[in-house]
């Protein structure tokens, strides 16, 4: 694993909303990030706030209903200071190997399911002062890189599923959405 450019990133105490399946927005493809501004340091520092209230170690800026290809990460659920991440246009550009493991995601709420991986990306992008970043990832880095990358593309975990697991789930969490009003 190469040295992982971690950033100081104050938070904002404020939630934002965290869309969830069933919301269109999940389904959109994210637009590159061609301006860091205000604006979206901002977003960023509420994001993790949201993040850690709700006990993730990732979360793409489509769930939280921003159509921009970035995403957040600490793996550490904010109980070690001075890990967080933020990755800008990400790419993977190498991916080796295979892993299964269990995913669960903000959007989905209450799921957990085996998704099978690549075992070690290396991973492009920009951090959030503008410098390009490389990462070399393996196992459980690795899999929340590649599974937010999807959160840009439109694509959720349960998409990996068997048609009629993912059939079975979404039904289930019509459901439960209805009753939950989320
Ligand atoms: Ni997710």
């Amino acid at each position: 694993m190469t040295n992982i450019p971690y950033e100081e990133i104050p938070i904002i105490e404020e939630e934002v909303k965290i869309y969830k399946v069933g919301d269109e927005v999940l389904r959109e493809e994210a637009e590159e990030v061609k301006n860091i501004d205000g604006e979206l340091v901002n977003i960023v520092k509420k994001m993790f706030f949201t993040m850690y209230n709700n006990r993730g170690i990732g979360l793409a800026a489509t769930q939280v209903g921003l159509k921009k290809r970035f995403f957040i990460v600490d793996m550490t659920l904010n109980q070690e200071p001075g890990k967080k991440l933020v990755i800008l246009n990400p790419v993977i550009v190498e991916a080796e190997g295979e892993e299964t493991g269990e995913e669960g995601c903000l959007s989905v709420p209450g799921v957990t399911e085996s998704v099978k991986r690549k075992e070690r990306v290396l991973l492009k992008g920009i951090s959030l002062n503008e410098k390009e970043i490389e990462i070399e990832a393996d196992n459980l880095l690795a899999r929340v890189f590649q599974h937010e990358i999807d959160h840009l593309n439109g694509k959720l975990f349960i998409d990996y599923l068997s048609p009629i697991k993912k059939a079975f789930l979404v039904k289930k969490l019509k459901k439960q959405r209805k009753q939950e009003g989320w």
